[in-house]
């Protein structure tokens, strides 16, 4: 179960080939992107802050009003005979609102969720240590930010354009101030603060960055959840992107601009080294 292209996922209660998973095409997940989704690291064969990332996906389901009851620790049975012990790895499970009898968008009559689940190395980012280049872009995106959706096209042609231009992420932005990244939440450092734009249905409450914001505040850093102007951003000593298959990275040069001298910054070494203990303390 190493992330190569036949290792075992789980689909509706059964283990399988990945080669051998499939789906109704008239499941609601491929007709409408009608579904949500978890991506959960596992350090060797330990889920990372697991009641976060199911405390999420179920606000995710209520919020599109998905119903599926399961607690805890139906999904580490579920969860568990896919992850190996000796990497590091990431799940990505998704739930749709599964098959209807036929096209509609409204809900069908007691629909039966879709249940996906498969696990991948997470594998280092290329230049991650050396930082990478951003560009920012108007965010637009739906109103629903919070929801972590399976509905990403916009997230998609945004980090598209920004990779076509040598980038890494696209930073977004909406009236002027950021929001985070196409798959990435946004921190930046100005006047020593550590700041990162508060949680509103604008932003996905990452898991990653809830971990960086209690290790600073734990660390005496200063640290602050508020709105960042994008003139605000240009001034940032440093500025990082983090997810839960990037961890923290930072960006070292933004619109074609260094940001510090075009290297990774101290609170970032700092951070990130409490990160790496952290996670492999668990
Ligand atoms: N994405 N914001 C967006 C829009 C994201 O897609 C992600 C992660 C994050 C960071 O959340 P977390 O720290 O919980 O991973 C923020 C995942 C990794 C993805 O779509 O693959």
């Amino acid at each position: 179960m190493n992330g190569l292209n036949d290792s075992q996922v789980y689909l509706n209660g059964d283990y399988l080939p990945l080669s051998e998973a499939k789906v109704s095409v008239l499941d609601r997940g491929f007709l409408f992107g009608d579904g949500v989704y978890e991506v959960i690291p596992s350090y060797l064969g330990k889920l990372f802050r697991m009641q976060d990332h199911l405390d999420r996906l179920q606000d995710s389901m209520s919020r599109i009003r998905l119903e599926l009851d399961y607690d805890f620790e139906q999904w580490i049975e579920i969860l568990t005979p896919l992850l190996d012990e000796t990497r590091d790895q990431y799940i990505y499970l998704q739930i749709t609102r599964g098959a209807a009898p036929k096209r509609d968008h409204a809900f069908p009559k007691n629909p039966i969720p879709t249940i996906f689940a498969m696990c991948s190395d997470i594998k280092p980012f290329a230049g991650a240590e050396r930082g990478v280049k951003a560009m920012t872009m108007e965010d637009s995106r739906w109103e629903m930010c919070n929801v972590k959706a399976t509905t990403l096209l916009a997230n998609v042609l945004l980090r598209q354009q920004a990779i076509e231009q040598g980038c890494a992420e696209a930073i977004l932005h909406r009236k002027g101030y950021v929001t985070e990244g196409a798959a990435s939440n946004l921190f930046a450092v100005i006047d020593d603060v550590l700041i990162t734009p508060e949680k509103t249905a604008e932003i996905l409450p990452g898991i990653t960055r809830q971990v960086i914001l209690e290790l600073a505040e734990k660390n005496g850093c200063r640290v602050s959840e508020e709105v960042i102007s994008l003139d605000a951003l240009k001034t940032a000593t440093e500025i990082w992107i983090t997810s839960s298959t990037r961890e923290i990275v930072p960006v070292v040069e933004l619109d074609s601009v260094k940001v510090r001298e075009g290297i990774p910054g101290p609170m970032f070494k700092k951070i990130n080294q409490l990160f790496q203990q952290y996670k492999r303390s668990l």
